[in-house]
């Protein structure tokens, strides 16, 4: 029996130590104090996680918090919950599904109609590590939802961020995207053999390459766009990974898992940090690991390929269409202008499988 008493008190020292530590270890919060009334804030994937607690602490400061969820069910509760706890009224909950341009689509026109303002846009919502799915529109989910579907959405809100500037736009990376490849022969996976964990690293490599070719140009419009890596955060992002779905590691592992990582409050600090700290005013095409300014990998610093992802996204979601219909059509002729008229056309709906 004495023979275990050693490693087992290391062992226990060890852990309550990493423990009493992990908070400071992984970046602390937010030390601003900036209060956001009469500021709008529209929040992706806010009924669970850091988006959830993003808005929380965005309606805390006082903002009008849009909600963007796909669980309408989820997200009136947690809207309802946020309301009840913070005790500001203007939090609202309205449905968006990243994985459907169509619902996107719907979602921005509604933004664009009824809200007068939108001054941040926190595009958090992702997806991690799912089986081969497909969005509505053909895309690989992970590709789909985390980089083509904020793509789609912040262009959407664009005209609304420049008439809010200064504005800001805060994008969900992570340290993930180090590893990732930007595959243009085949971004959704449809000639190679699928590699669930090399898609997620592929869409958090797009977030980062969108966000720097996006602040290259919004250069003078005063809307800035940054990216950042929240650290590690025990949040439902792992739910279609083996810790969560064997009975072993969801009851023995994952409750050590939470205990070491990072509550999903701290995990939205840095969200939080760059969406209201003067600190960052004016900071525009960076990369933060945590509340830190980090140079990306060096995939993520490429120009030509992230000018070559905006050309390809912008192909897929139909925006480049659309800019070249605008120029043949004069503006005021709105034809063009509603969800429903952008159904997909049969060329888009086949340029996933083409790309
Ligand atoms: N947790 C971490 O350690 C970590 C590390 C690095 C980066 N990140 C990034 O942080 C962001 C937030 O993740 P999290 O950890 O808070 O994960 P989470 O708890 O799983 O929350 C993800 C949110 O995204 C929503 N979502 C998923 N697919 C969607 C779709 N098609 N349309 C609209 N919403 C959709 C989810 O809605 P449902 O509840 O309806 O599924 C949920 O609200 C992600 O972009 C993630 O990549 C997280």
């Amino acid at each position: 029996m004495s023979k275990y008493i050693l490693p087992v008190s290391v062992f226990g020292t060890v852990f309550g130590c990493a423990v009493l530590l992990k908070n400071h270890v992984t970046g602390g919060r937010c030390k601003s104090k900036a209060t956001i009334n009469g500021k709008t804030v529209v929040i992706t994937g806010a009924n669970t996680g850091i988006g959830k607690e993003t808005a929380r602490e965005m309606a805390r400061r006082g903002g009008r918090i849009i909600m963007g969820c796909r669980d309408m069910e989820k997200c009136e509760e947690a809207a309802k919950e946020i309301r009840g706890k913070t005790l500001n009224p203007h939090v609202y909950a309205c449905h968006l599904d990243l994985a459907s341009m169509k619902s996107i689509r719907q979602f921005a026109e509604r933004i664009k109609k009824e809200e007068q303002r939108v001054d941040i846009l926190i595009n958090n919502a992702g997806v991690m590590r799912c089986p081969a799915w497909k969005t509505e529109d053909g895309f690989d989910m992970q590709f789909g939802v985390n980089h083509l579907g904020h793509f789609l959405l912040t262009n959407l809100l664009l005209d609304k961020l420049k008439e809010s500037a200064p504005s800001r736009v805060i994008n969900l990376a992570s340290l993930a995207h180090i590893v990732g490849k930007i595959d243009f022969e085949d971004l959704n996976w449809e000639k190679k053999k699928f590699d669930t964990k090399q898609a997620y690293c592929q869409s958090k490599l797009a977030n980062v390459l969108f966000t720097r070719e996006l602040a290259k140009r919004l250069q003078g419009t005063g809307v800035t766009v940054n990216a950042v890596h929240p650290g590690v955060v025990a949040t439902e992002l792992g739910r279609h990974t083996g810790l969560h779905q064997s009975q072993f590691s969801s009851s023995v592992l994952s409750p050590f898992f939470t205990l070491l990582v990072k509550s999903p409050e701290l995990g939205a600090q840095p969200s939080i940090y760059l969406a209201v700290s003067e600190e960052v005013e004016g900071v525009t095409g960076q990369y933060y690991d945590v509340m830190t300014e980090k140079e990306p990998a060096p995939q993520a610093l490429d120009e030509e390929a992230a000018c070559r992802l905006w050309e390809v996204s912008s192909r897929l979601v139909g925006l480049e269409e659309e800019e070249q219909a605008s120029k043949l059509n004069p503006p005021g002729d709105d034809q063009s202008n509603t969800a429903e008229s952008h159904e997909q056309s049969p060329e888009q709906e086949h340029s996933a499988a083409q790309l």
